[in-house]
């Protein structure tokens, strides 16, 4: 049985997100409901390409489109400059129109290069998400986020357009590497976090069966993240009024491991439950958290194969790494504190708060 969470955004067209098993075979006939469009590009990487594009080639195909499919390399390189140039040339060569439907059938990676190329390809091209890893399922599918990398920096050129459908179809799930399980595991403990008591303590109860792929608590967790989600994007489409600020939770010193660890070292799902970790100490260290919401956090994380990081670094270059994230305003550090399940707030703590933190945060790490 599927779960629909209807995404109802102002100004917005409204979309279905459909979580379950066995959605792909039927993933045409839904998409034909949506759109006329004669041709849809489907866009895959060589992993899931293997996997899935044949079953939705043939019901894209038996729902009247006619499709063309390009498989870009699996990986975040993917989600380059040059990359999106030979997609849209591709798109050109087949002759789309602007009545096309790109679909993006992968994870994240292929999610944000092909909503980036649909929204810009003819000054716009809807396009449908058919997620294929939980971090996608949860999080990056839904929202209208796109983008691409730079030199300079990851998701530094993009848009923001929704997707006309989301197709998360569960049983692709089934084939994702323990490593990229965890990681889409540490997006939904962040959203259970963000949203409040009910989903955390949940979340709580069902650690273990989520650890072990359960379908049932699965497509809920799932659900639950993408309701969350769909409710903080219609308060705040383009993060512009301090509401979906609240999903970076555990991404700033996340993204400084990440960084400073060197990249692929750590998955992205797994550093985002290590500043998780350390933001709720951060949160406690500026008088706005509880030791013992820290330490409910640190169960959830270890129960749900997200155990501490070993990782240390000098407090100070981790400040200046901390500095550099896109997120920082009038050089000033934004951070997500969670004080309790759902009650968060954005605070800029000085230099000195920050530095002590970091300073007993290695000291722990090195005891
Ligand atoms: P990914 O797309 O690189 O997928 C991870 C790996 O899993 C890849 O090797 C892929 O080929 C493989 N894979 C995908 N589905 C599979 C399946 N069902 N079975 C077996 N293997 C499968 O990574 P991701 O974690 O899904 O996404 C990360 C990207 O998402 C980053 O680029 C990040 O910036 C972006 N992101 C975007 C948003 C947003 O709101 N747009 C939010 C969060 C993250
Ligand atoms: N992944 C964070 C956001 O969509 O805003």
């Amino acid at each position: 049985m599927a779960i629909k969470v209807i995404v109802n955004i102002p100004n917005e067209a409204p979309y279905d997100v459909r979580i379950g098993a066995g959605q792909l075979e039927g993933v045409g006939a839904k998409l034909r409901a949506v759109s006329a469009a004669p041709d849809a590009f489907v866009l895959t990487d060589s992993t899931v390409g293997s996997l899935y594009l044949e079953p939705v080639r043939a019901s894209l195909k038996a729902a009247g489109f006619r499709t063309v499919a390009v498989t870009v390399p699996a990986g975040e390189e993917s989600k380059s400059v040059a990359c999106a140039a030979e997609l849209w040339q591709a798109m050109a060569d087949a002759k789309l129109g602007r009545d096309a439907l790109v679909v993006a059938l992968g994870g994240g990676v292929v999610g944000d290069i092909a909503g980036f190329v649909a929204s810009t390809y003819m000054r716009g091209v809807p396009f449908v998400q058919v997620p294929t890893t939980l971090l996608a399922m949860v999080d990056s599918s839904v929202g209208g986020k796109t983008g691409i990398n730079l030199d300079a920096g990851k998701n530094l050129v993009g848009t923001f357009c929704q997707p006309l459908y989301v197709c998360a179809s569960t049983d692709t799930l089934a084939t994702l590497d323990e490593r990229e399980w965890a990681c889409g595991c540490g997006e939904v403990a962040k959203s259970a976090a963000v949203e409040g008591d009910d989903f955390f303590f949940w979340l709580m109860e069902h650690a273990e069966r989520m650890a072990a792929r359960d379908p049932e608590v699965v497509t809920e967790a799932i659900a639950r993240c993408v309701t969350l989600k769909a409710d903080v994007v219609a308060r705040d489409e383009h993060e512009s009024a301090g509401v979906r600020e609240c999903l970076n939770y555990g991404h700033t010193y996340g993204h400084a491991v990440e960084k400073l660890a060197g990249y692929g070292v750590y998955s992205h799902g797994h550093a985002v439950a290590e500043g998780m970790r350390f933001a709720a100490r951060l949160a406690a260290a500026c008088g706005r958290g509880s030791e013992e919401f820290a330490q409910a956090q640190d169960e959830l994380l270890d129960a749900l194969g997200l155990p501490a990081l070993d990782f240390a670094a000098d407090p100070t270059e981790v400040l200046a790494c901390m500095k550099g994230d896109k997120k920082v305003r009038g050089g000033k550090l934004r951070y997500v504190l969670v004080h309790d399940a759902g009650d968060w707030s954005v605070e800029s703590p000085d230099d000195d708060t920050v530095l002590g933190q970091l300073e007993a945060w290695m000291a722990s790490k090195r005891a």
